[in-house]
């Protein structure tokens, strides 16, 4: 079965690249290498010893994604990560946000009308939920006014899969709403590569561990929960992927209960903030260099998942622990820099 992965040279792509290719699926990548490197594709070759064919393409060039279904007219699915994530960057610029995440998505749906089916898998993320008001969170719950274009391009390529799936009743389509992914491959091969100062928590940890970064800030501690930091729910990146091929199994053997589903992937487990750099210090025997500063814009107070619906429908459990997700993140950070 052949399968596309777009931004398959990416953070989750590249270890999604790896998940399928060791269950057999033959896949070929996208990606524009905005945010990654063809670094990546030695990684991904050395643990499965198998190259994934690869086109620089940019998702936004119709006439370039037009030529690629028509040379690849024998795609089996499509799981789709190439996108821009970086949450203040969208508020800087949110044409280019609206253009790189809804534009591209268009197109590779158009192409998938075109040929009549086509199993699709989208990237989106808890960032859907907003503050939700009950933890944990379910899929039933609502979609809140989003925070950010970022934000607000997740929702609306919800709606557009969605829409499309009404009219097309041969295009199937998974939305999986992630949970905050964390770590690396345990091979220490591939894992995150954030360019310049990383906005997330974990690589900025990592970062600070090793020198790189002097101090890691903690944006708020007055936050109404057990320690005062906000809460999110870690998942171990190789756990979300094996979701993704999950996810895409249950679509090919026609196991949907309908052409457009949503399912949350997270472990389930909530963790503060403080919580991680706890868990941090004790897998690399070490003191983290941190300071409380005032609250960052945007953020929730608490964003943890129910995956009961993951779990029974898609059989998939994360399996990971925060400490195991956050050794392999240290490891990688390690690696990366000897
Ligand atoms: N945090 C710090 N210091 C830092 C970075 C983060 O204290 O230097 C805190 C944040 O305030 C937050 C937690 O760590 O409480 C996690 O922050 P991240 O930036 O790692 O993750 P977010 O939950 O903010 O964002 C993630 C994804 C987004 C997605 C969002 C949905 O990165 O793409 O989840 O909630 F939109």
């Amino acid at each position: 079965m052949k399968i596309l992965v777009t931004g398959g040279l990416g953070f989750i792509g590249s270890h999604v690249v790896v998940e399928l290719q060791n269950q057999g699926f033959e896949v070929i990548i996208i990606d524009n290498l905005s945010n990654s490197s063809e670094d990546v594709l030695v990684g991904i070759e050395s643990i499965t010893r198998k190259r994934p064919v690869f086109k620089n393409i940019d998702l936004r060039d119709k006439t370039s994604v037009l030529s690629f279904f028509k040379e690849y007219n024998d795609i089996d699915g499509v799981i789709h990560f190439a996108a821009s994530k970086a949450v203040g960057e969208s508020v800087e610029n949110p044409l280019l946000y609206y253009e790189n995440n809804l534009n591209t998505l268009v197109y590779l749906l158009q192409e998938l009308q075109k040929k009549g089916n086509g199993s699709f898998i989208f990237s989106s993320s808890c960032t859907v939920y907003g503050q939700a008001d009950d933890m944990p969170i379910t899929e039933s719950a609502p979609v809140k006014p989003a925070e950010s274009p970022y934000g607000n391009t997740k929702q609306i390529g919800e709606e557009i899969i969605r829409d499309t799936c009404k009219v097309s009743k041969d295009i199937k389509a998974i939305a999986l709403r992630y949970f905050n992914p964390i770590g690396a491959h345990e091979s220490v091969k591939i894992g995150e590569l954030p360019i310049g100062i990383p906005q997330n928590l974990i690589p900025y940890i990592t970062q600070t561990a090793i020198g790189l970064r002097e101090q890691l800030s903690v944006f708020g501690d007055d936050y109404p929960t057990h320690d005062g930091t906000c809460i999110r729910d870690y998942i171990h990146v190789v756990d979300l992927a094996k979701a993704h091929v999950v996810a895409l199994k249950r679509l090919i053997e026609n196991k949907n209960k309908s052409n457009y589903e949503v399912f949350n992937i997270g472990t389930g487990t909530g963790s503060s903030v403080l919580d991680v750099i706890k868990g941090f210090e004790k897998v690399s025997d070490q003191k983290l260099n941190y300071k409380i500063v005032s609250r960052r814009e945007g953020d929730v107070i608490s964003a943890f998942a129910d995956t009961a619906k993951a779990n029974t429908e898609l059989g998939w459990t994360a399996k990971s622990t925060l400490e195991e997700a956050l050794k392999s993140a240290w490891d990688w950070e390690q690696k990366i820099r000897s």
